[in-house]
């Protein structure tokens, strides 16, 4: 390891997370920052508790022996089953001054903003969905105020994942979770995209959801929250290397990690590979 390389870690089960790290490297592009796809084990979205909180906590450990101070856990399942778990028991018995953040807090903390019926569709994986840290950190935020109705989507990574966004089978799923969302609830008007590969569908879930809806999308919103939280951390964000560097890490086949993760980044790059 390199004694000033300390890059701000970004962890996802797969490629998913890339949709997260596109923006914040858009808006921190000082930083140098490493990518860890656990794509041998991916999914996690249907994966119990236990499983999701051990294989995200094995990348978390890897990331900080590779000289990351703070780590983004861009994956909404593991930000709903494991996040807590790491940084209340895992942090301060291995090195209290390491971070670990998620992408479902920052989501909440904007929704209140967007929505103006004070109803809230959810969309994400069985995990993330079943989890409940949605609406329990909705609640939190809002005083119970806002009403959130959610639907598990768990076809749609596959889709996206084996590059079939364009397919008319993809149009049917997107409707029919859609459609169950707003039965649940016509008076949405505010739609979280709760995991990182459906901005890939925005065309189509566009399709298919009424006009005055808005389609809330997790990138943005998380390089905003970290942007600031490093600005409100300067102890932190002045561990952080600045070279604006950008290293790929996969735990599958190289060749396969770099000819799919272009969808995601929207740019090709150069991976490794890495054991947990
Ligand atoms: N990255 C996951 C998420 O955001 C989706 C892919 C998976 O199920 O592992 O929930």
């Amino acid at each position: 390891m390199q004694e000033n390389y300390h890059p701000i870690g970004v962890f996802d089960s797969g490629y998913g997370g890339l949709t997260i790290l596109k923006s914040i490297m858009e808006k921190l592009p000082e930083y140098d920052f490493i990518y860890l796809g656990d794509n041998a084990r991916t999914p996690y979205g249907s994966r119990s508790y236990d499983i999701v909180y051990e294989y995200t906590r094995q990348a978390v450990m890897k990331l900080f022996s590779m000289g990351c101070q703070l780590v983004i856990l861009a994956c909404n399942t593991a930000s709903a089953k494991a996040l807590r778990t790491i940084q209340q028991n895992d942090l301060p018995l291995f090195d209290p001054s390491l971070r670990v953040l998620g992408v479902i807090r920052p989501s909440v903390e904007k929704i209140q903003f967007f929505t103006k019926t004070g109803h809230v569709g959810v969309l994400g994986t069985a995990g993330t969905i079943l989890s409940d840290s949605y609406p329990l950190e909705i609640a939190k935020i809002s005083d119970g105020k806002i009403i959130v109705t959610q639907e598990a989507c768990p076809m749609w990574v596959p889709l996206v994942e084996n590059d079939e966004i364009s397919n008319p089978a993809t149009d049917y799923f997107v409707c029919k979770n859609i459609n169950n969302l707003f039965k649940n609830d016509p008076a949405i008007d505010t739609l979280i995209l709760g995991c990182t590969h459906y901005p890939l569908l925005l065309p189509v879930i566009k399709k298919f959801i009424p006009e005055n809806v808005t389609v809330f999308e997790q990138g943005p919103i998380v390089a905003a929250s970290l942007s600031d939280y490093l600005f409100r951390h300067p102890e932190i964000s002045m561990k952080c290397s600045k070279e604006g560097s950008c290293r790929f890490l996969t735990t599958e086949s190289v060749k396969n990690f770099e000819s799919r993760a272009s969808i995601f980044l929207g740019s090709k790059l150069i991976a490794e590979n890495i054991q947990l």
